[in-house]
């Protein structure tokens, strides 16, 4: 699978593309062609260190826009401010049959500790508005939002952990369960329709503060 990362040169991206590049093809995306090859370079690096001749994928970078025209799977690694401005100069130029992924979490520190964007400021939750921006919303998956990029970034840890998924359309979900269960200890969890986005992205800032707050390192979520 042909696999683009837009903010690839971020945390996530790097875990995203190190899990990945044993099997598939990644595209790093960035702001600037000359960092994602940078940053493309460095991860082929460690993806060979980790897989060697196991590894059948690769690593390449590219211009968030350029490799957004011809990718099975994009995954919109970004901070949620820059959601509507990405969309906006990517809209129409993605193929029809590209699943997206949002790992986003619209999350604030504040004096009380971290609290999750959409209840406190009344704006919309992260994966309905990549489904307005990236239409049709059919496409669009969230996902990934209670990983920390410490472990995904670790290729030898498993993540003994569950990620909630939600999503439209059964065709795109199933998609990215294959994606999600190649990843060592990783466990989709069907949560609903891209409206339920909020619960998933919602947990986020309550496990920063649980970490924070009992000494906590990198915690996750494991239905039981
Ligand atoms: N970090 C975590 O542990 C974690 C866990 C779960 C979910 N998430 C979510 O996953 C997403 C990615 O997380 P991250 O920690 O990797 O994010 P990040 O490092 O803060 O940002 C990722 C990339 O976004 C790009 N970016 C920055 N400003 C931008 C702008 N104005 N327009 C477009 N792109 C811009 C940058 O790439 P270039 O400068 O190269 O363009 C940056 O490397 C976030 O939405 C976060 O909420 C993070």
């Amino acid at each position: 699978m042909k696999i683009g990362i837009v903010g690839g040169t971020g945390g996530m991206g790097e875990g995203f593309a190190l899990r990945w590049s044993q099997k598939h093809d990644i595209i790093v995306g960035s702001r600037e062609v000359q960092k994602a090859k940078e940053a493309a370079e460095q991860y082929s690096k460690l993806a060979k260190e980790a897989y060697g001749s196991a590894m059948s994928g690769s690593i390449s970078g590219d211009d968030n826009f350029a490799l957004a025209k011809d990718v099975d799977v994009l995954i919109l690694s970004i901070p949620y401010e820059y959601i509507t401005d990405t969309c906006a100069k990517m809209s129409g130029q993605i193929r029809d049959d590209c699943v997206v992924v949002s790992p986003i979490v619209p999350m604030a520190r504040t004096d009380a500790g971290f609290v999750y964007i959409p209840l406190e400021q009344g704006k919309k939750n992260a994966g309905e508005m990549v489904g307005e921006g990236l239409q049709p919303r059919s496409r669009v998956v969230s996902a990934f939002h209670t990983i920390s990029e410490v472990k995904l970034k670790n290729v030898g840890q498993s993540l003994d952990a569950d990620t909630f998924i939600c999503g439209d359309d059964q065709g795109a979900v199933s998609k990215l369960n294959t994606l999600v269960s190649e990843i060592s200890g990783l466990r989709p969890v069907y949560l609903g329709p891209l409206a339920l986005s909020y619960q998933a992205e919602i947990l986020t800032p309550m496990l920063l503060n649980a970490a924070k707050r009992n000494k906590m390192k990198h915690p996750g979520v494991k239905l039981t």
